[in-house]
């Protein structure tokens, strides 16, 4: 793909892996907007980049979580760009509070996040805080805005000759995190995906939450929203490359990377977050479509 006049819009661009991203992209040549929900935040930003000798990077203001700010800002990009090239679902919330960062941080020998699973639950209570209400905020987010985000957009993607969808995701949302056999036959069984499906998933499973039967129903009970929010976008990625076969929509784990979400732990830098979700952005016309990369390698749902 020439990067001549392609246009990126990033989502959570303010901070972190999101930054780093539109830092990647404007490098190559590439015009991005970088958006994110704060104002202020995401104008701080794109001087960052500008005074880095990053010129084409535009701001606007978005909050996925917001219709009125989604139709905003697919409406500055059709007035002002014509139609969209590249888009990265990158904003997130985690559906989790960390009470106890420092205890997080010397979870299991210093592994942190990396151990995170529901056979250390018990081990983990106190340190990770989870509530109904963070769980729907969470599932607002991470699957009905990114799936909002994309269908406000996809007029203006279908407009470039080479669009590209990546949503990142999280080694979190894989399928073995899932006990429940129903749930992760149906979100990995991309034959008979449809959206009705997944969006019943998630209800299910809000329900199940504020119900208190998440261990009853095989949920995991560990950062369970985030893990079924990801795991939802990651089948709605294979579903809309089914759909839309002319486009190249992908999903990405960008590793292990310390920024806010993760209380800054783990190994990776944001600028080294970034390189797999970059990748998977510029990948060839003639690049594959529906896959789940684990950084810079497809991998298993
Ligand atoms: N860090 C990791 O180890 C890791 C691992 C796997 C996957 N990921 C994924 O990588 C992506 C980036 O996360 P990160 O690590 O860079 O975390 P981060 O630094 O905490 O960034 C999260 C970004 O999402 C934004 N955001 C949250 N809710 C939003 C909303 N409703 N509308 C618009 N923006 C919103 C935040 O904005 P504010 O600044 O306004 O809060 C922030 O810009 C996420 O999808 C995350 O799930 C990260």
């Amino acid at each position: 793909m020439g990067v001549k006049e392609l246009c990126a819009l990033v989502t959570g661009g303010n901070k972190g892996i999101g930054l780093e991203t539109c830092r990647k992209l404007a490098a190559t040549g590439i015009t991005v907007i970088l958006t994110a929900r704060n104002e202020i935040n995401g104008t701080e930003a794109v001087e960052k980049l500008k005074l880095s000798g990053l010129s084409d990077v535009v701001f606007h203001q978005l909050d996925i979580s917001d219709q009125a700010s989604i139709s905003a800002v697919a409406k500055f990009v059709e007035t002002n760009f014509g139609k969209l090239d590249i888009l990265v679902n990158n904003a997130a919330a985690p559906g989790i509070v960390i009470a106890k960062p420092d205890e997080l941080r010397s979870f299991k020998d210093g592994a942190a996040f990396g151990e995170v699973a529901d056979k250390y639950a018990d081990l983990l209570e106190g340190i990770l805080v989870q509530d109904y209400k963070l769980a729907e905020d969470c599932l607002r987010t991470n699957y009905y805005g990114v799936k909002a985000l994309i269908a406000e957009l996809l007029p203006l993607l279908q407009l470039s000759s080479s669009a590209r969808i990546v949503n990142v995701t999280s080694n979190y949302g894989e399928l073995h995190f899932i006990p429940n056999e129903e749930v992760k036959e149906e979100l990995g069984n991309v034959e008979h995906l449809t959206e009705e499906k997944i969006d019943g998933i998630v209800k299910w499973f809000l329900k199940d939450f504020k119900d208190n039967k998440l261990k009853a129903n095989g949920w995991p009970i560990t950062v369970s929203a985030y893990k079924i929010s990801k795991a939802a976008i990651a089948a709605y990625t294979r579903f809309l490359a089914k759909t839309y076969p002319h486009m190249i929509i992908n999903c990405v784990h960008p590793g292990y990377v310390q920024t806010d979400i993760t209380s800054k732990t783990g190994p990776l830098t944001p600028e080294e977050g970034a390189r797999a979700p970059t990748m998977v952005a510029l990948l060839p016309d003639d690049g594959p479509s529906g896959l789940y990369f684990y950084e810079m390698q497809p991998s298993a749902f």
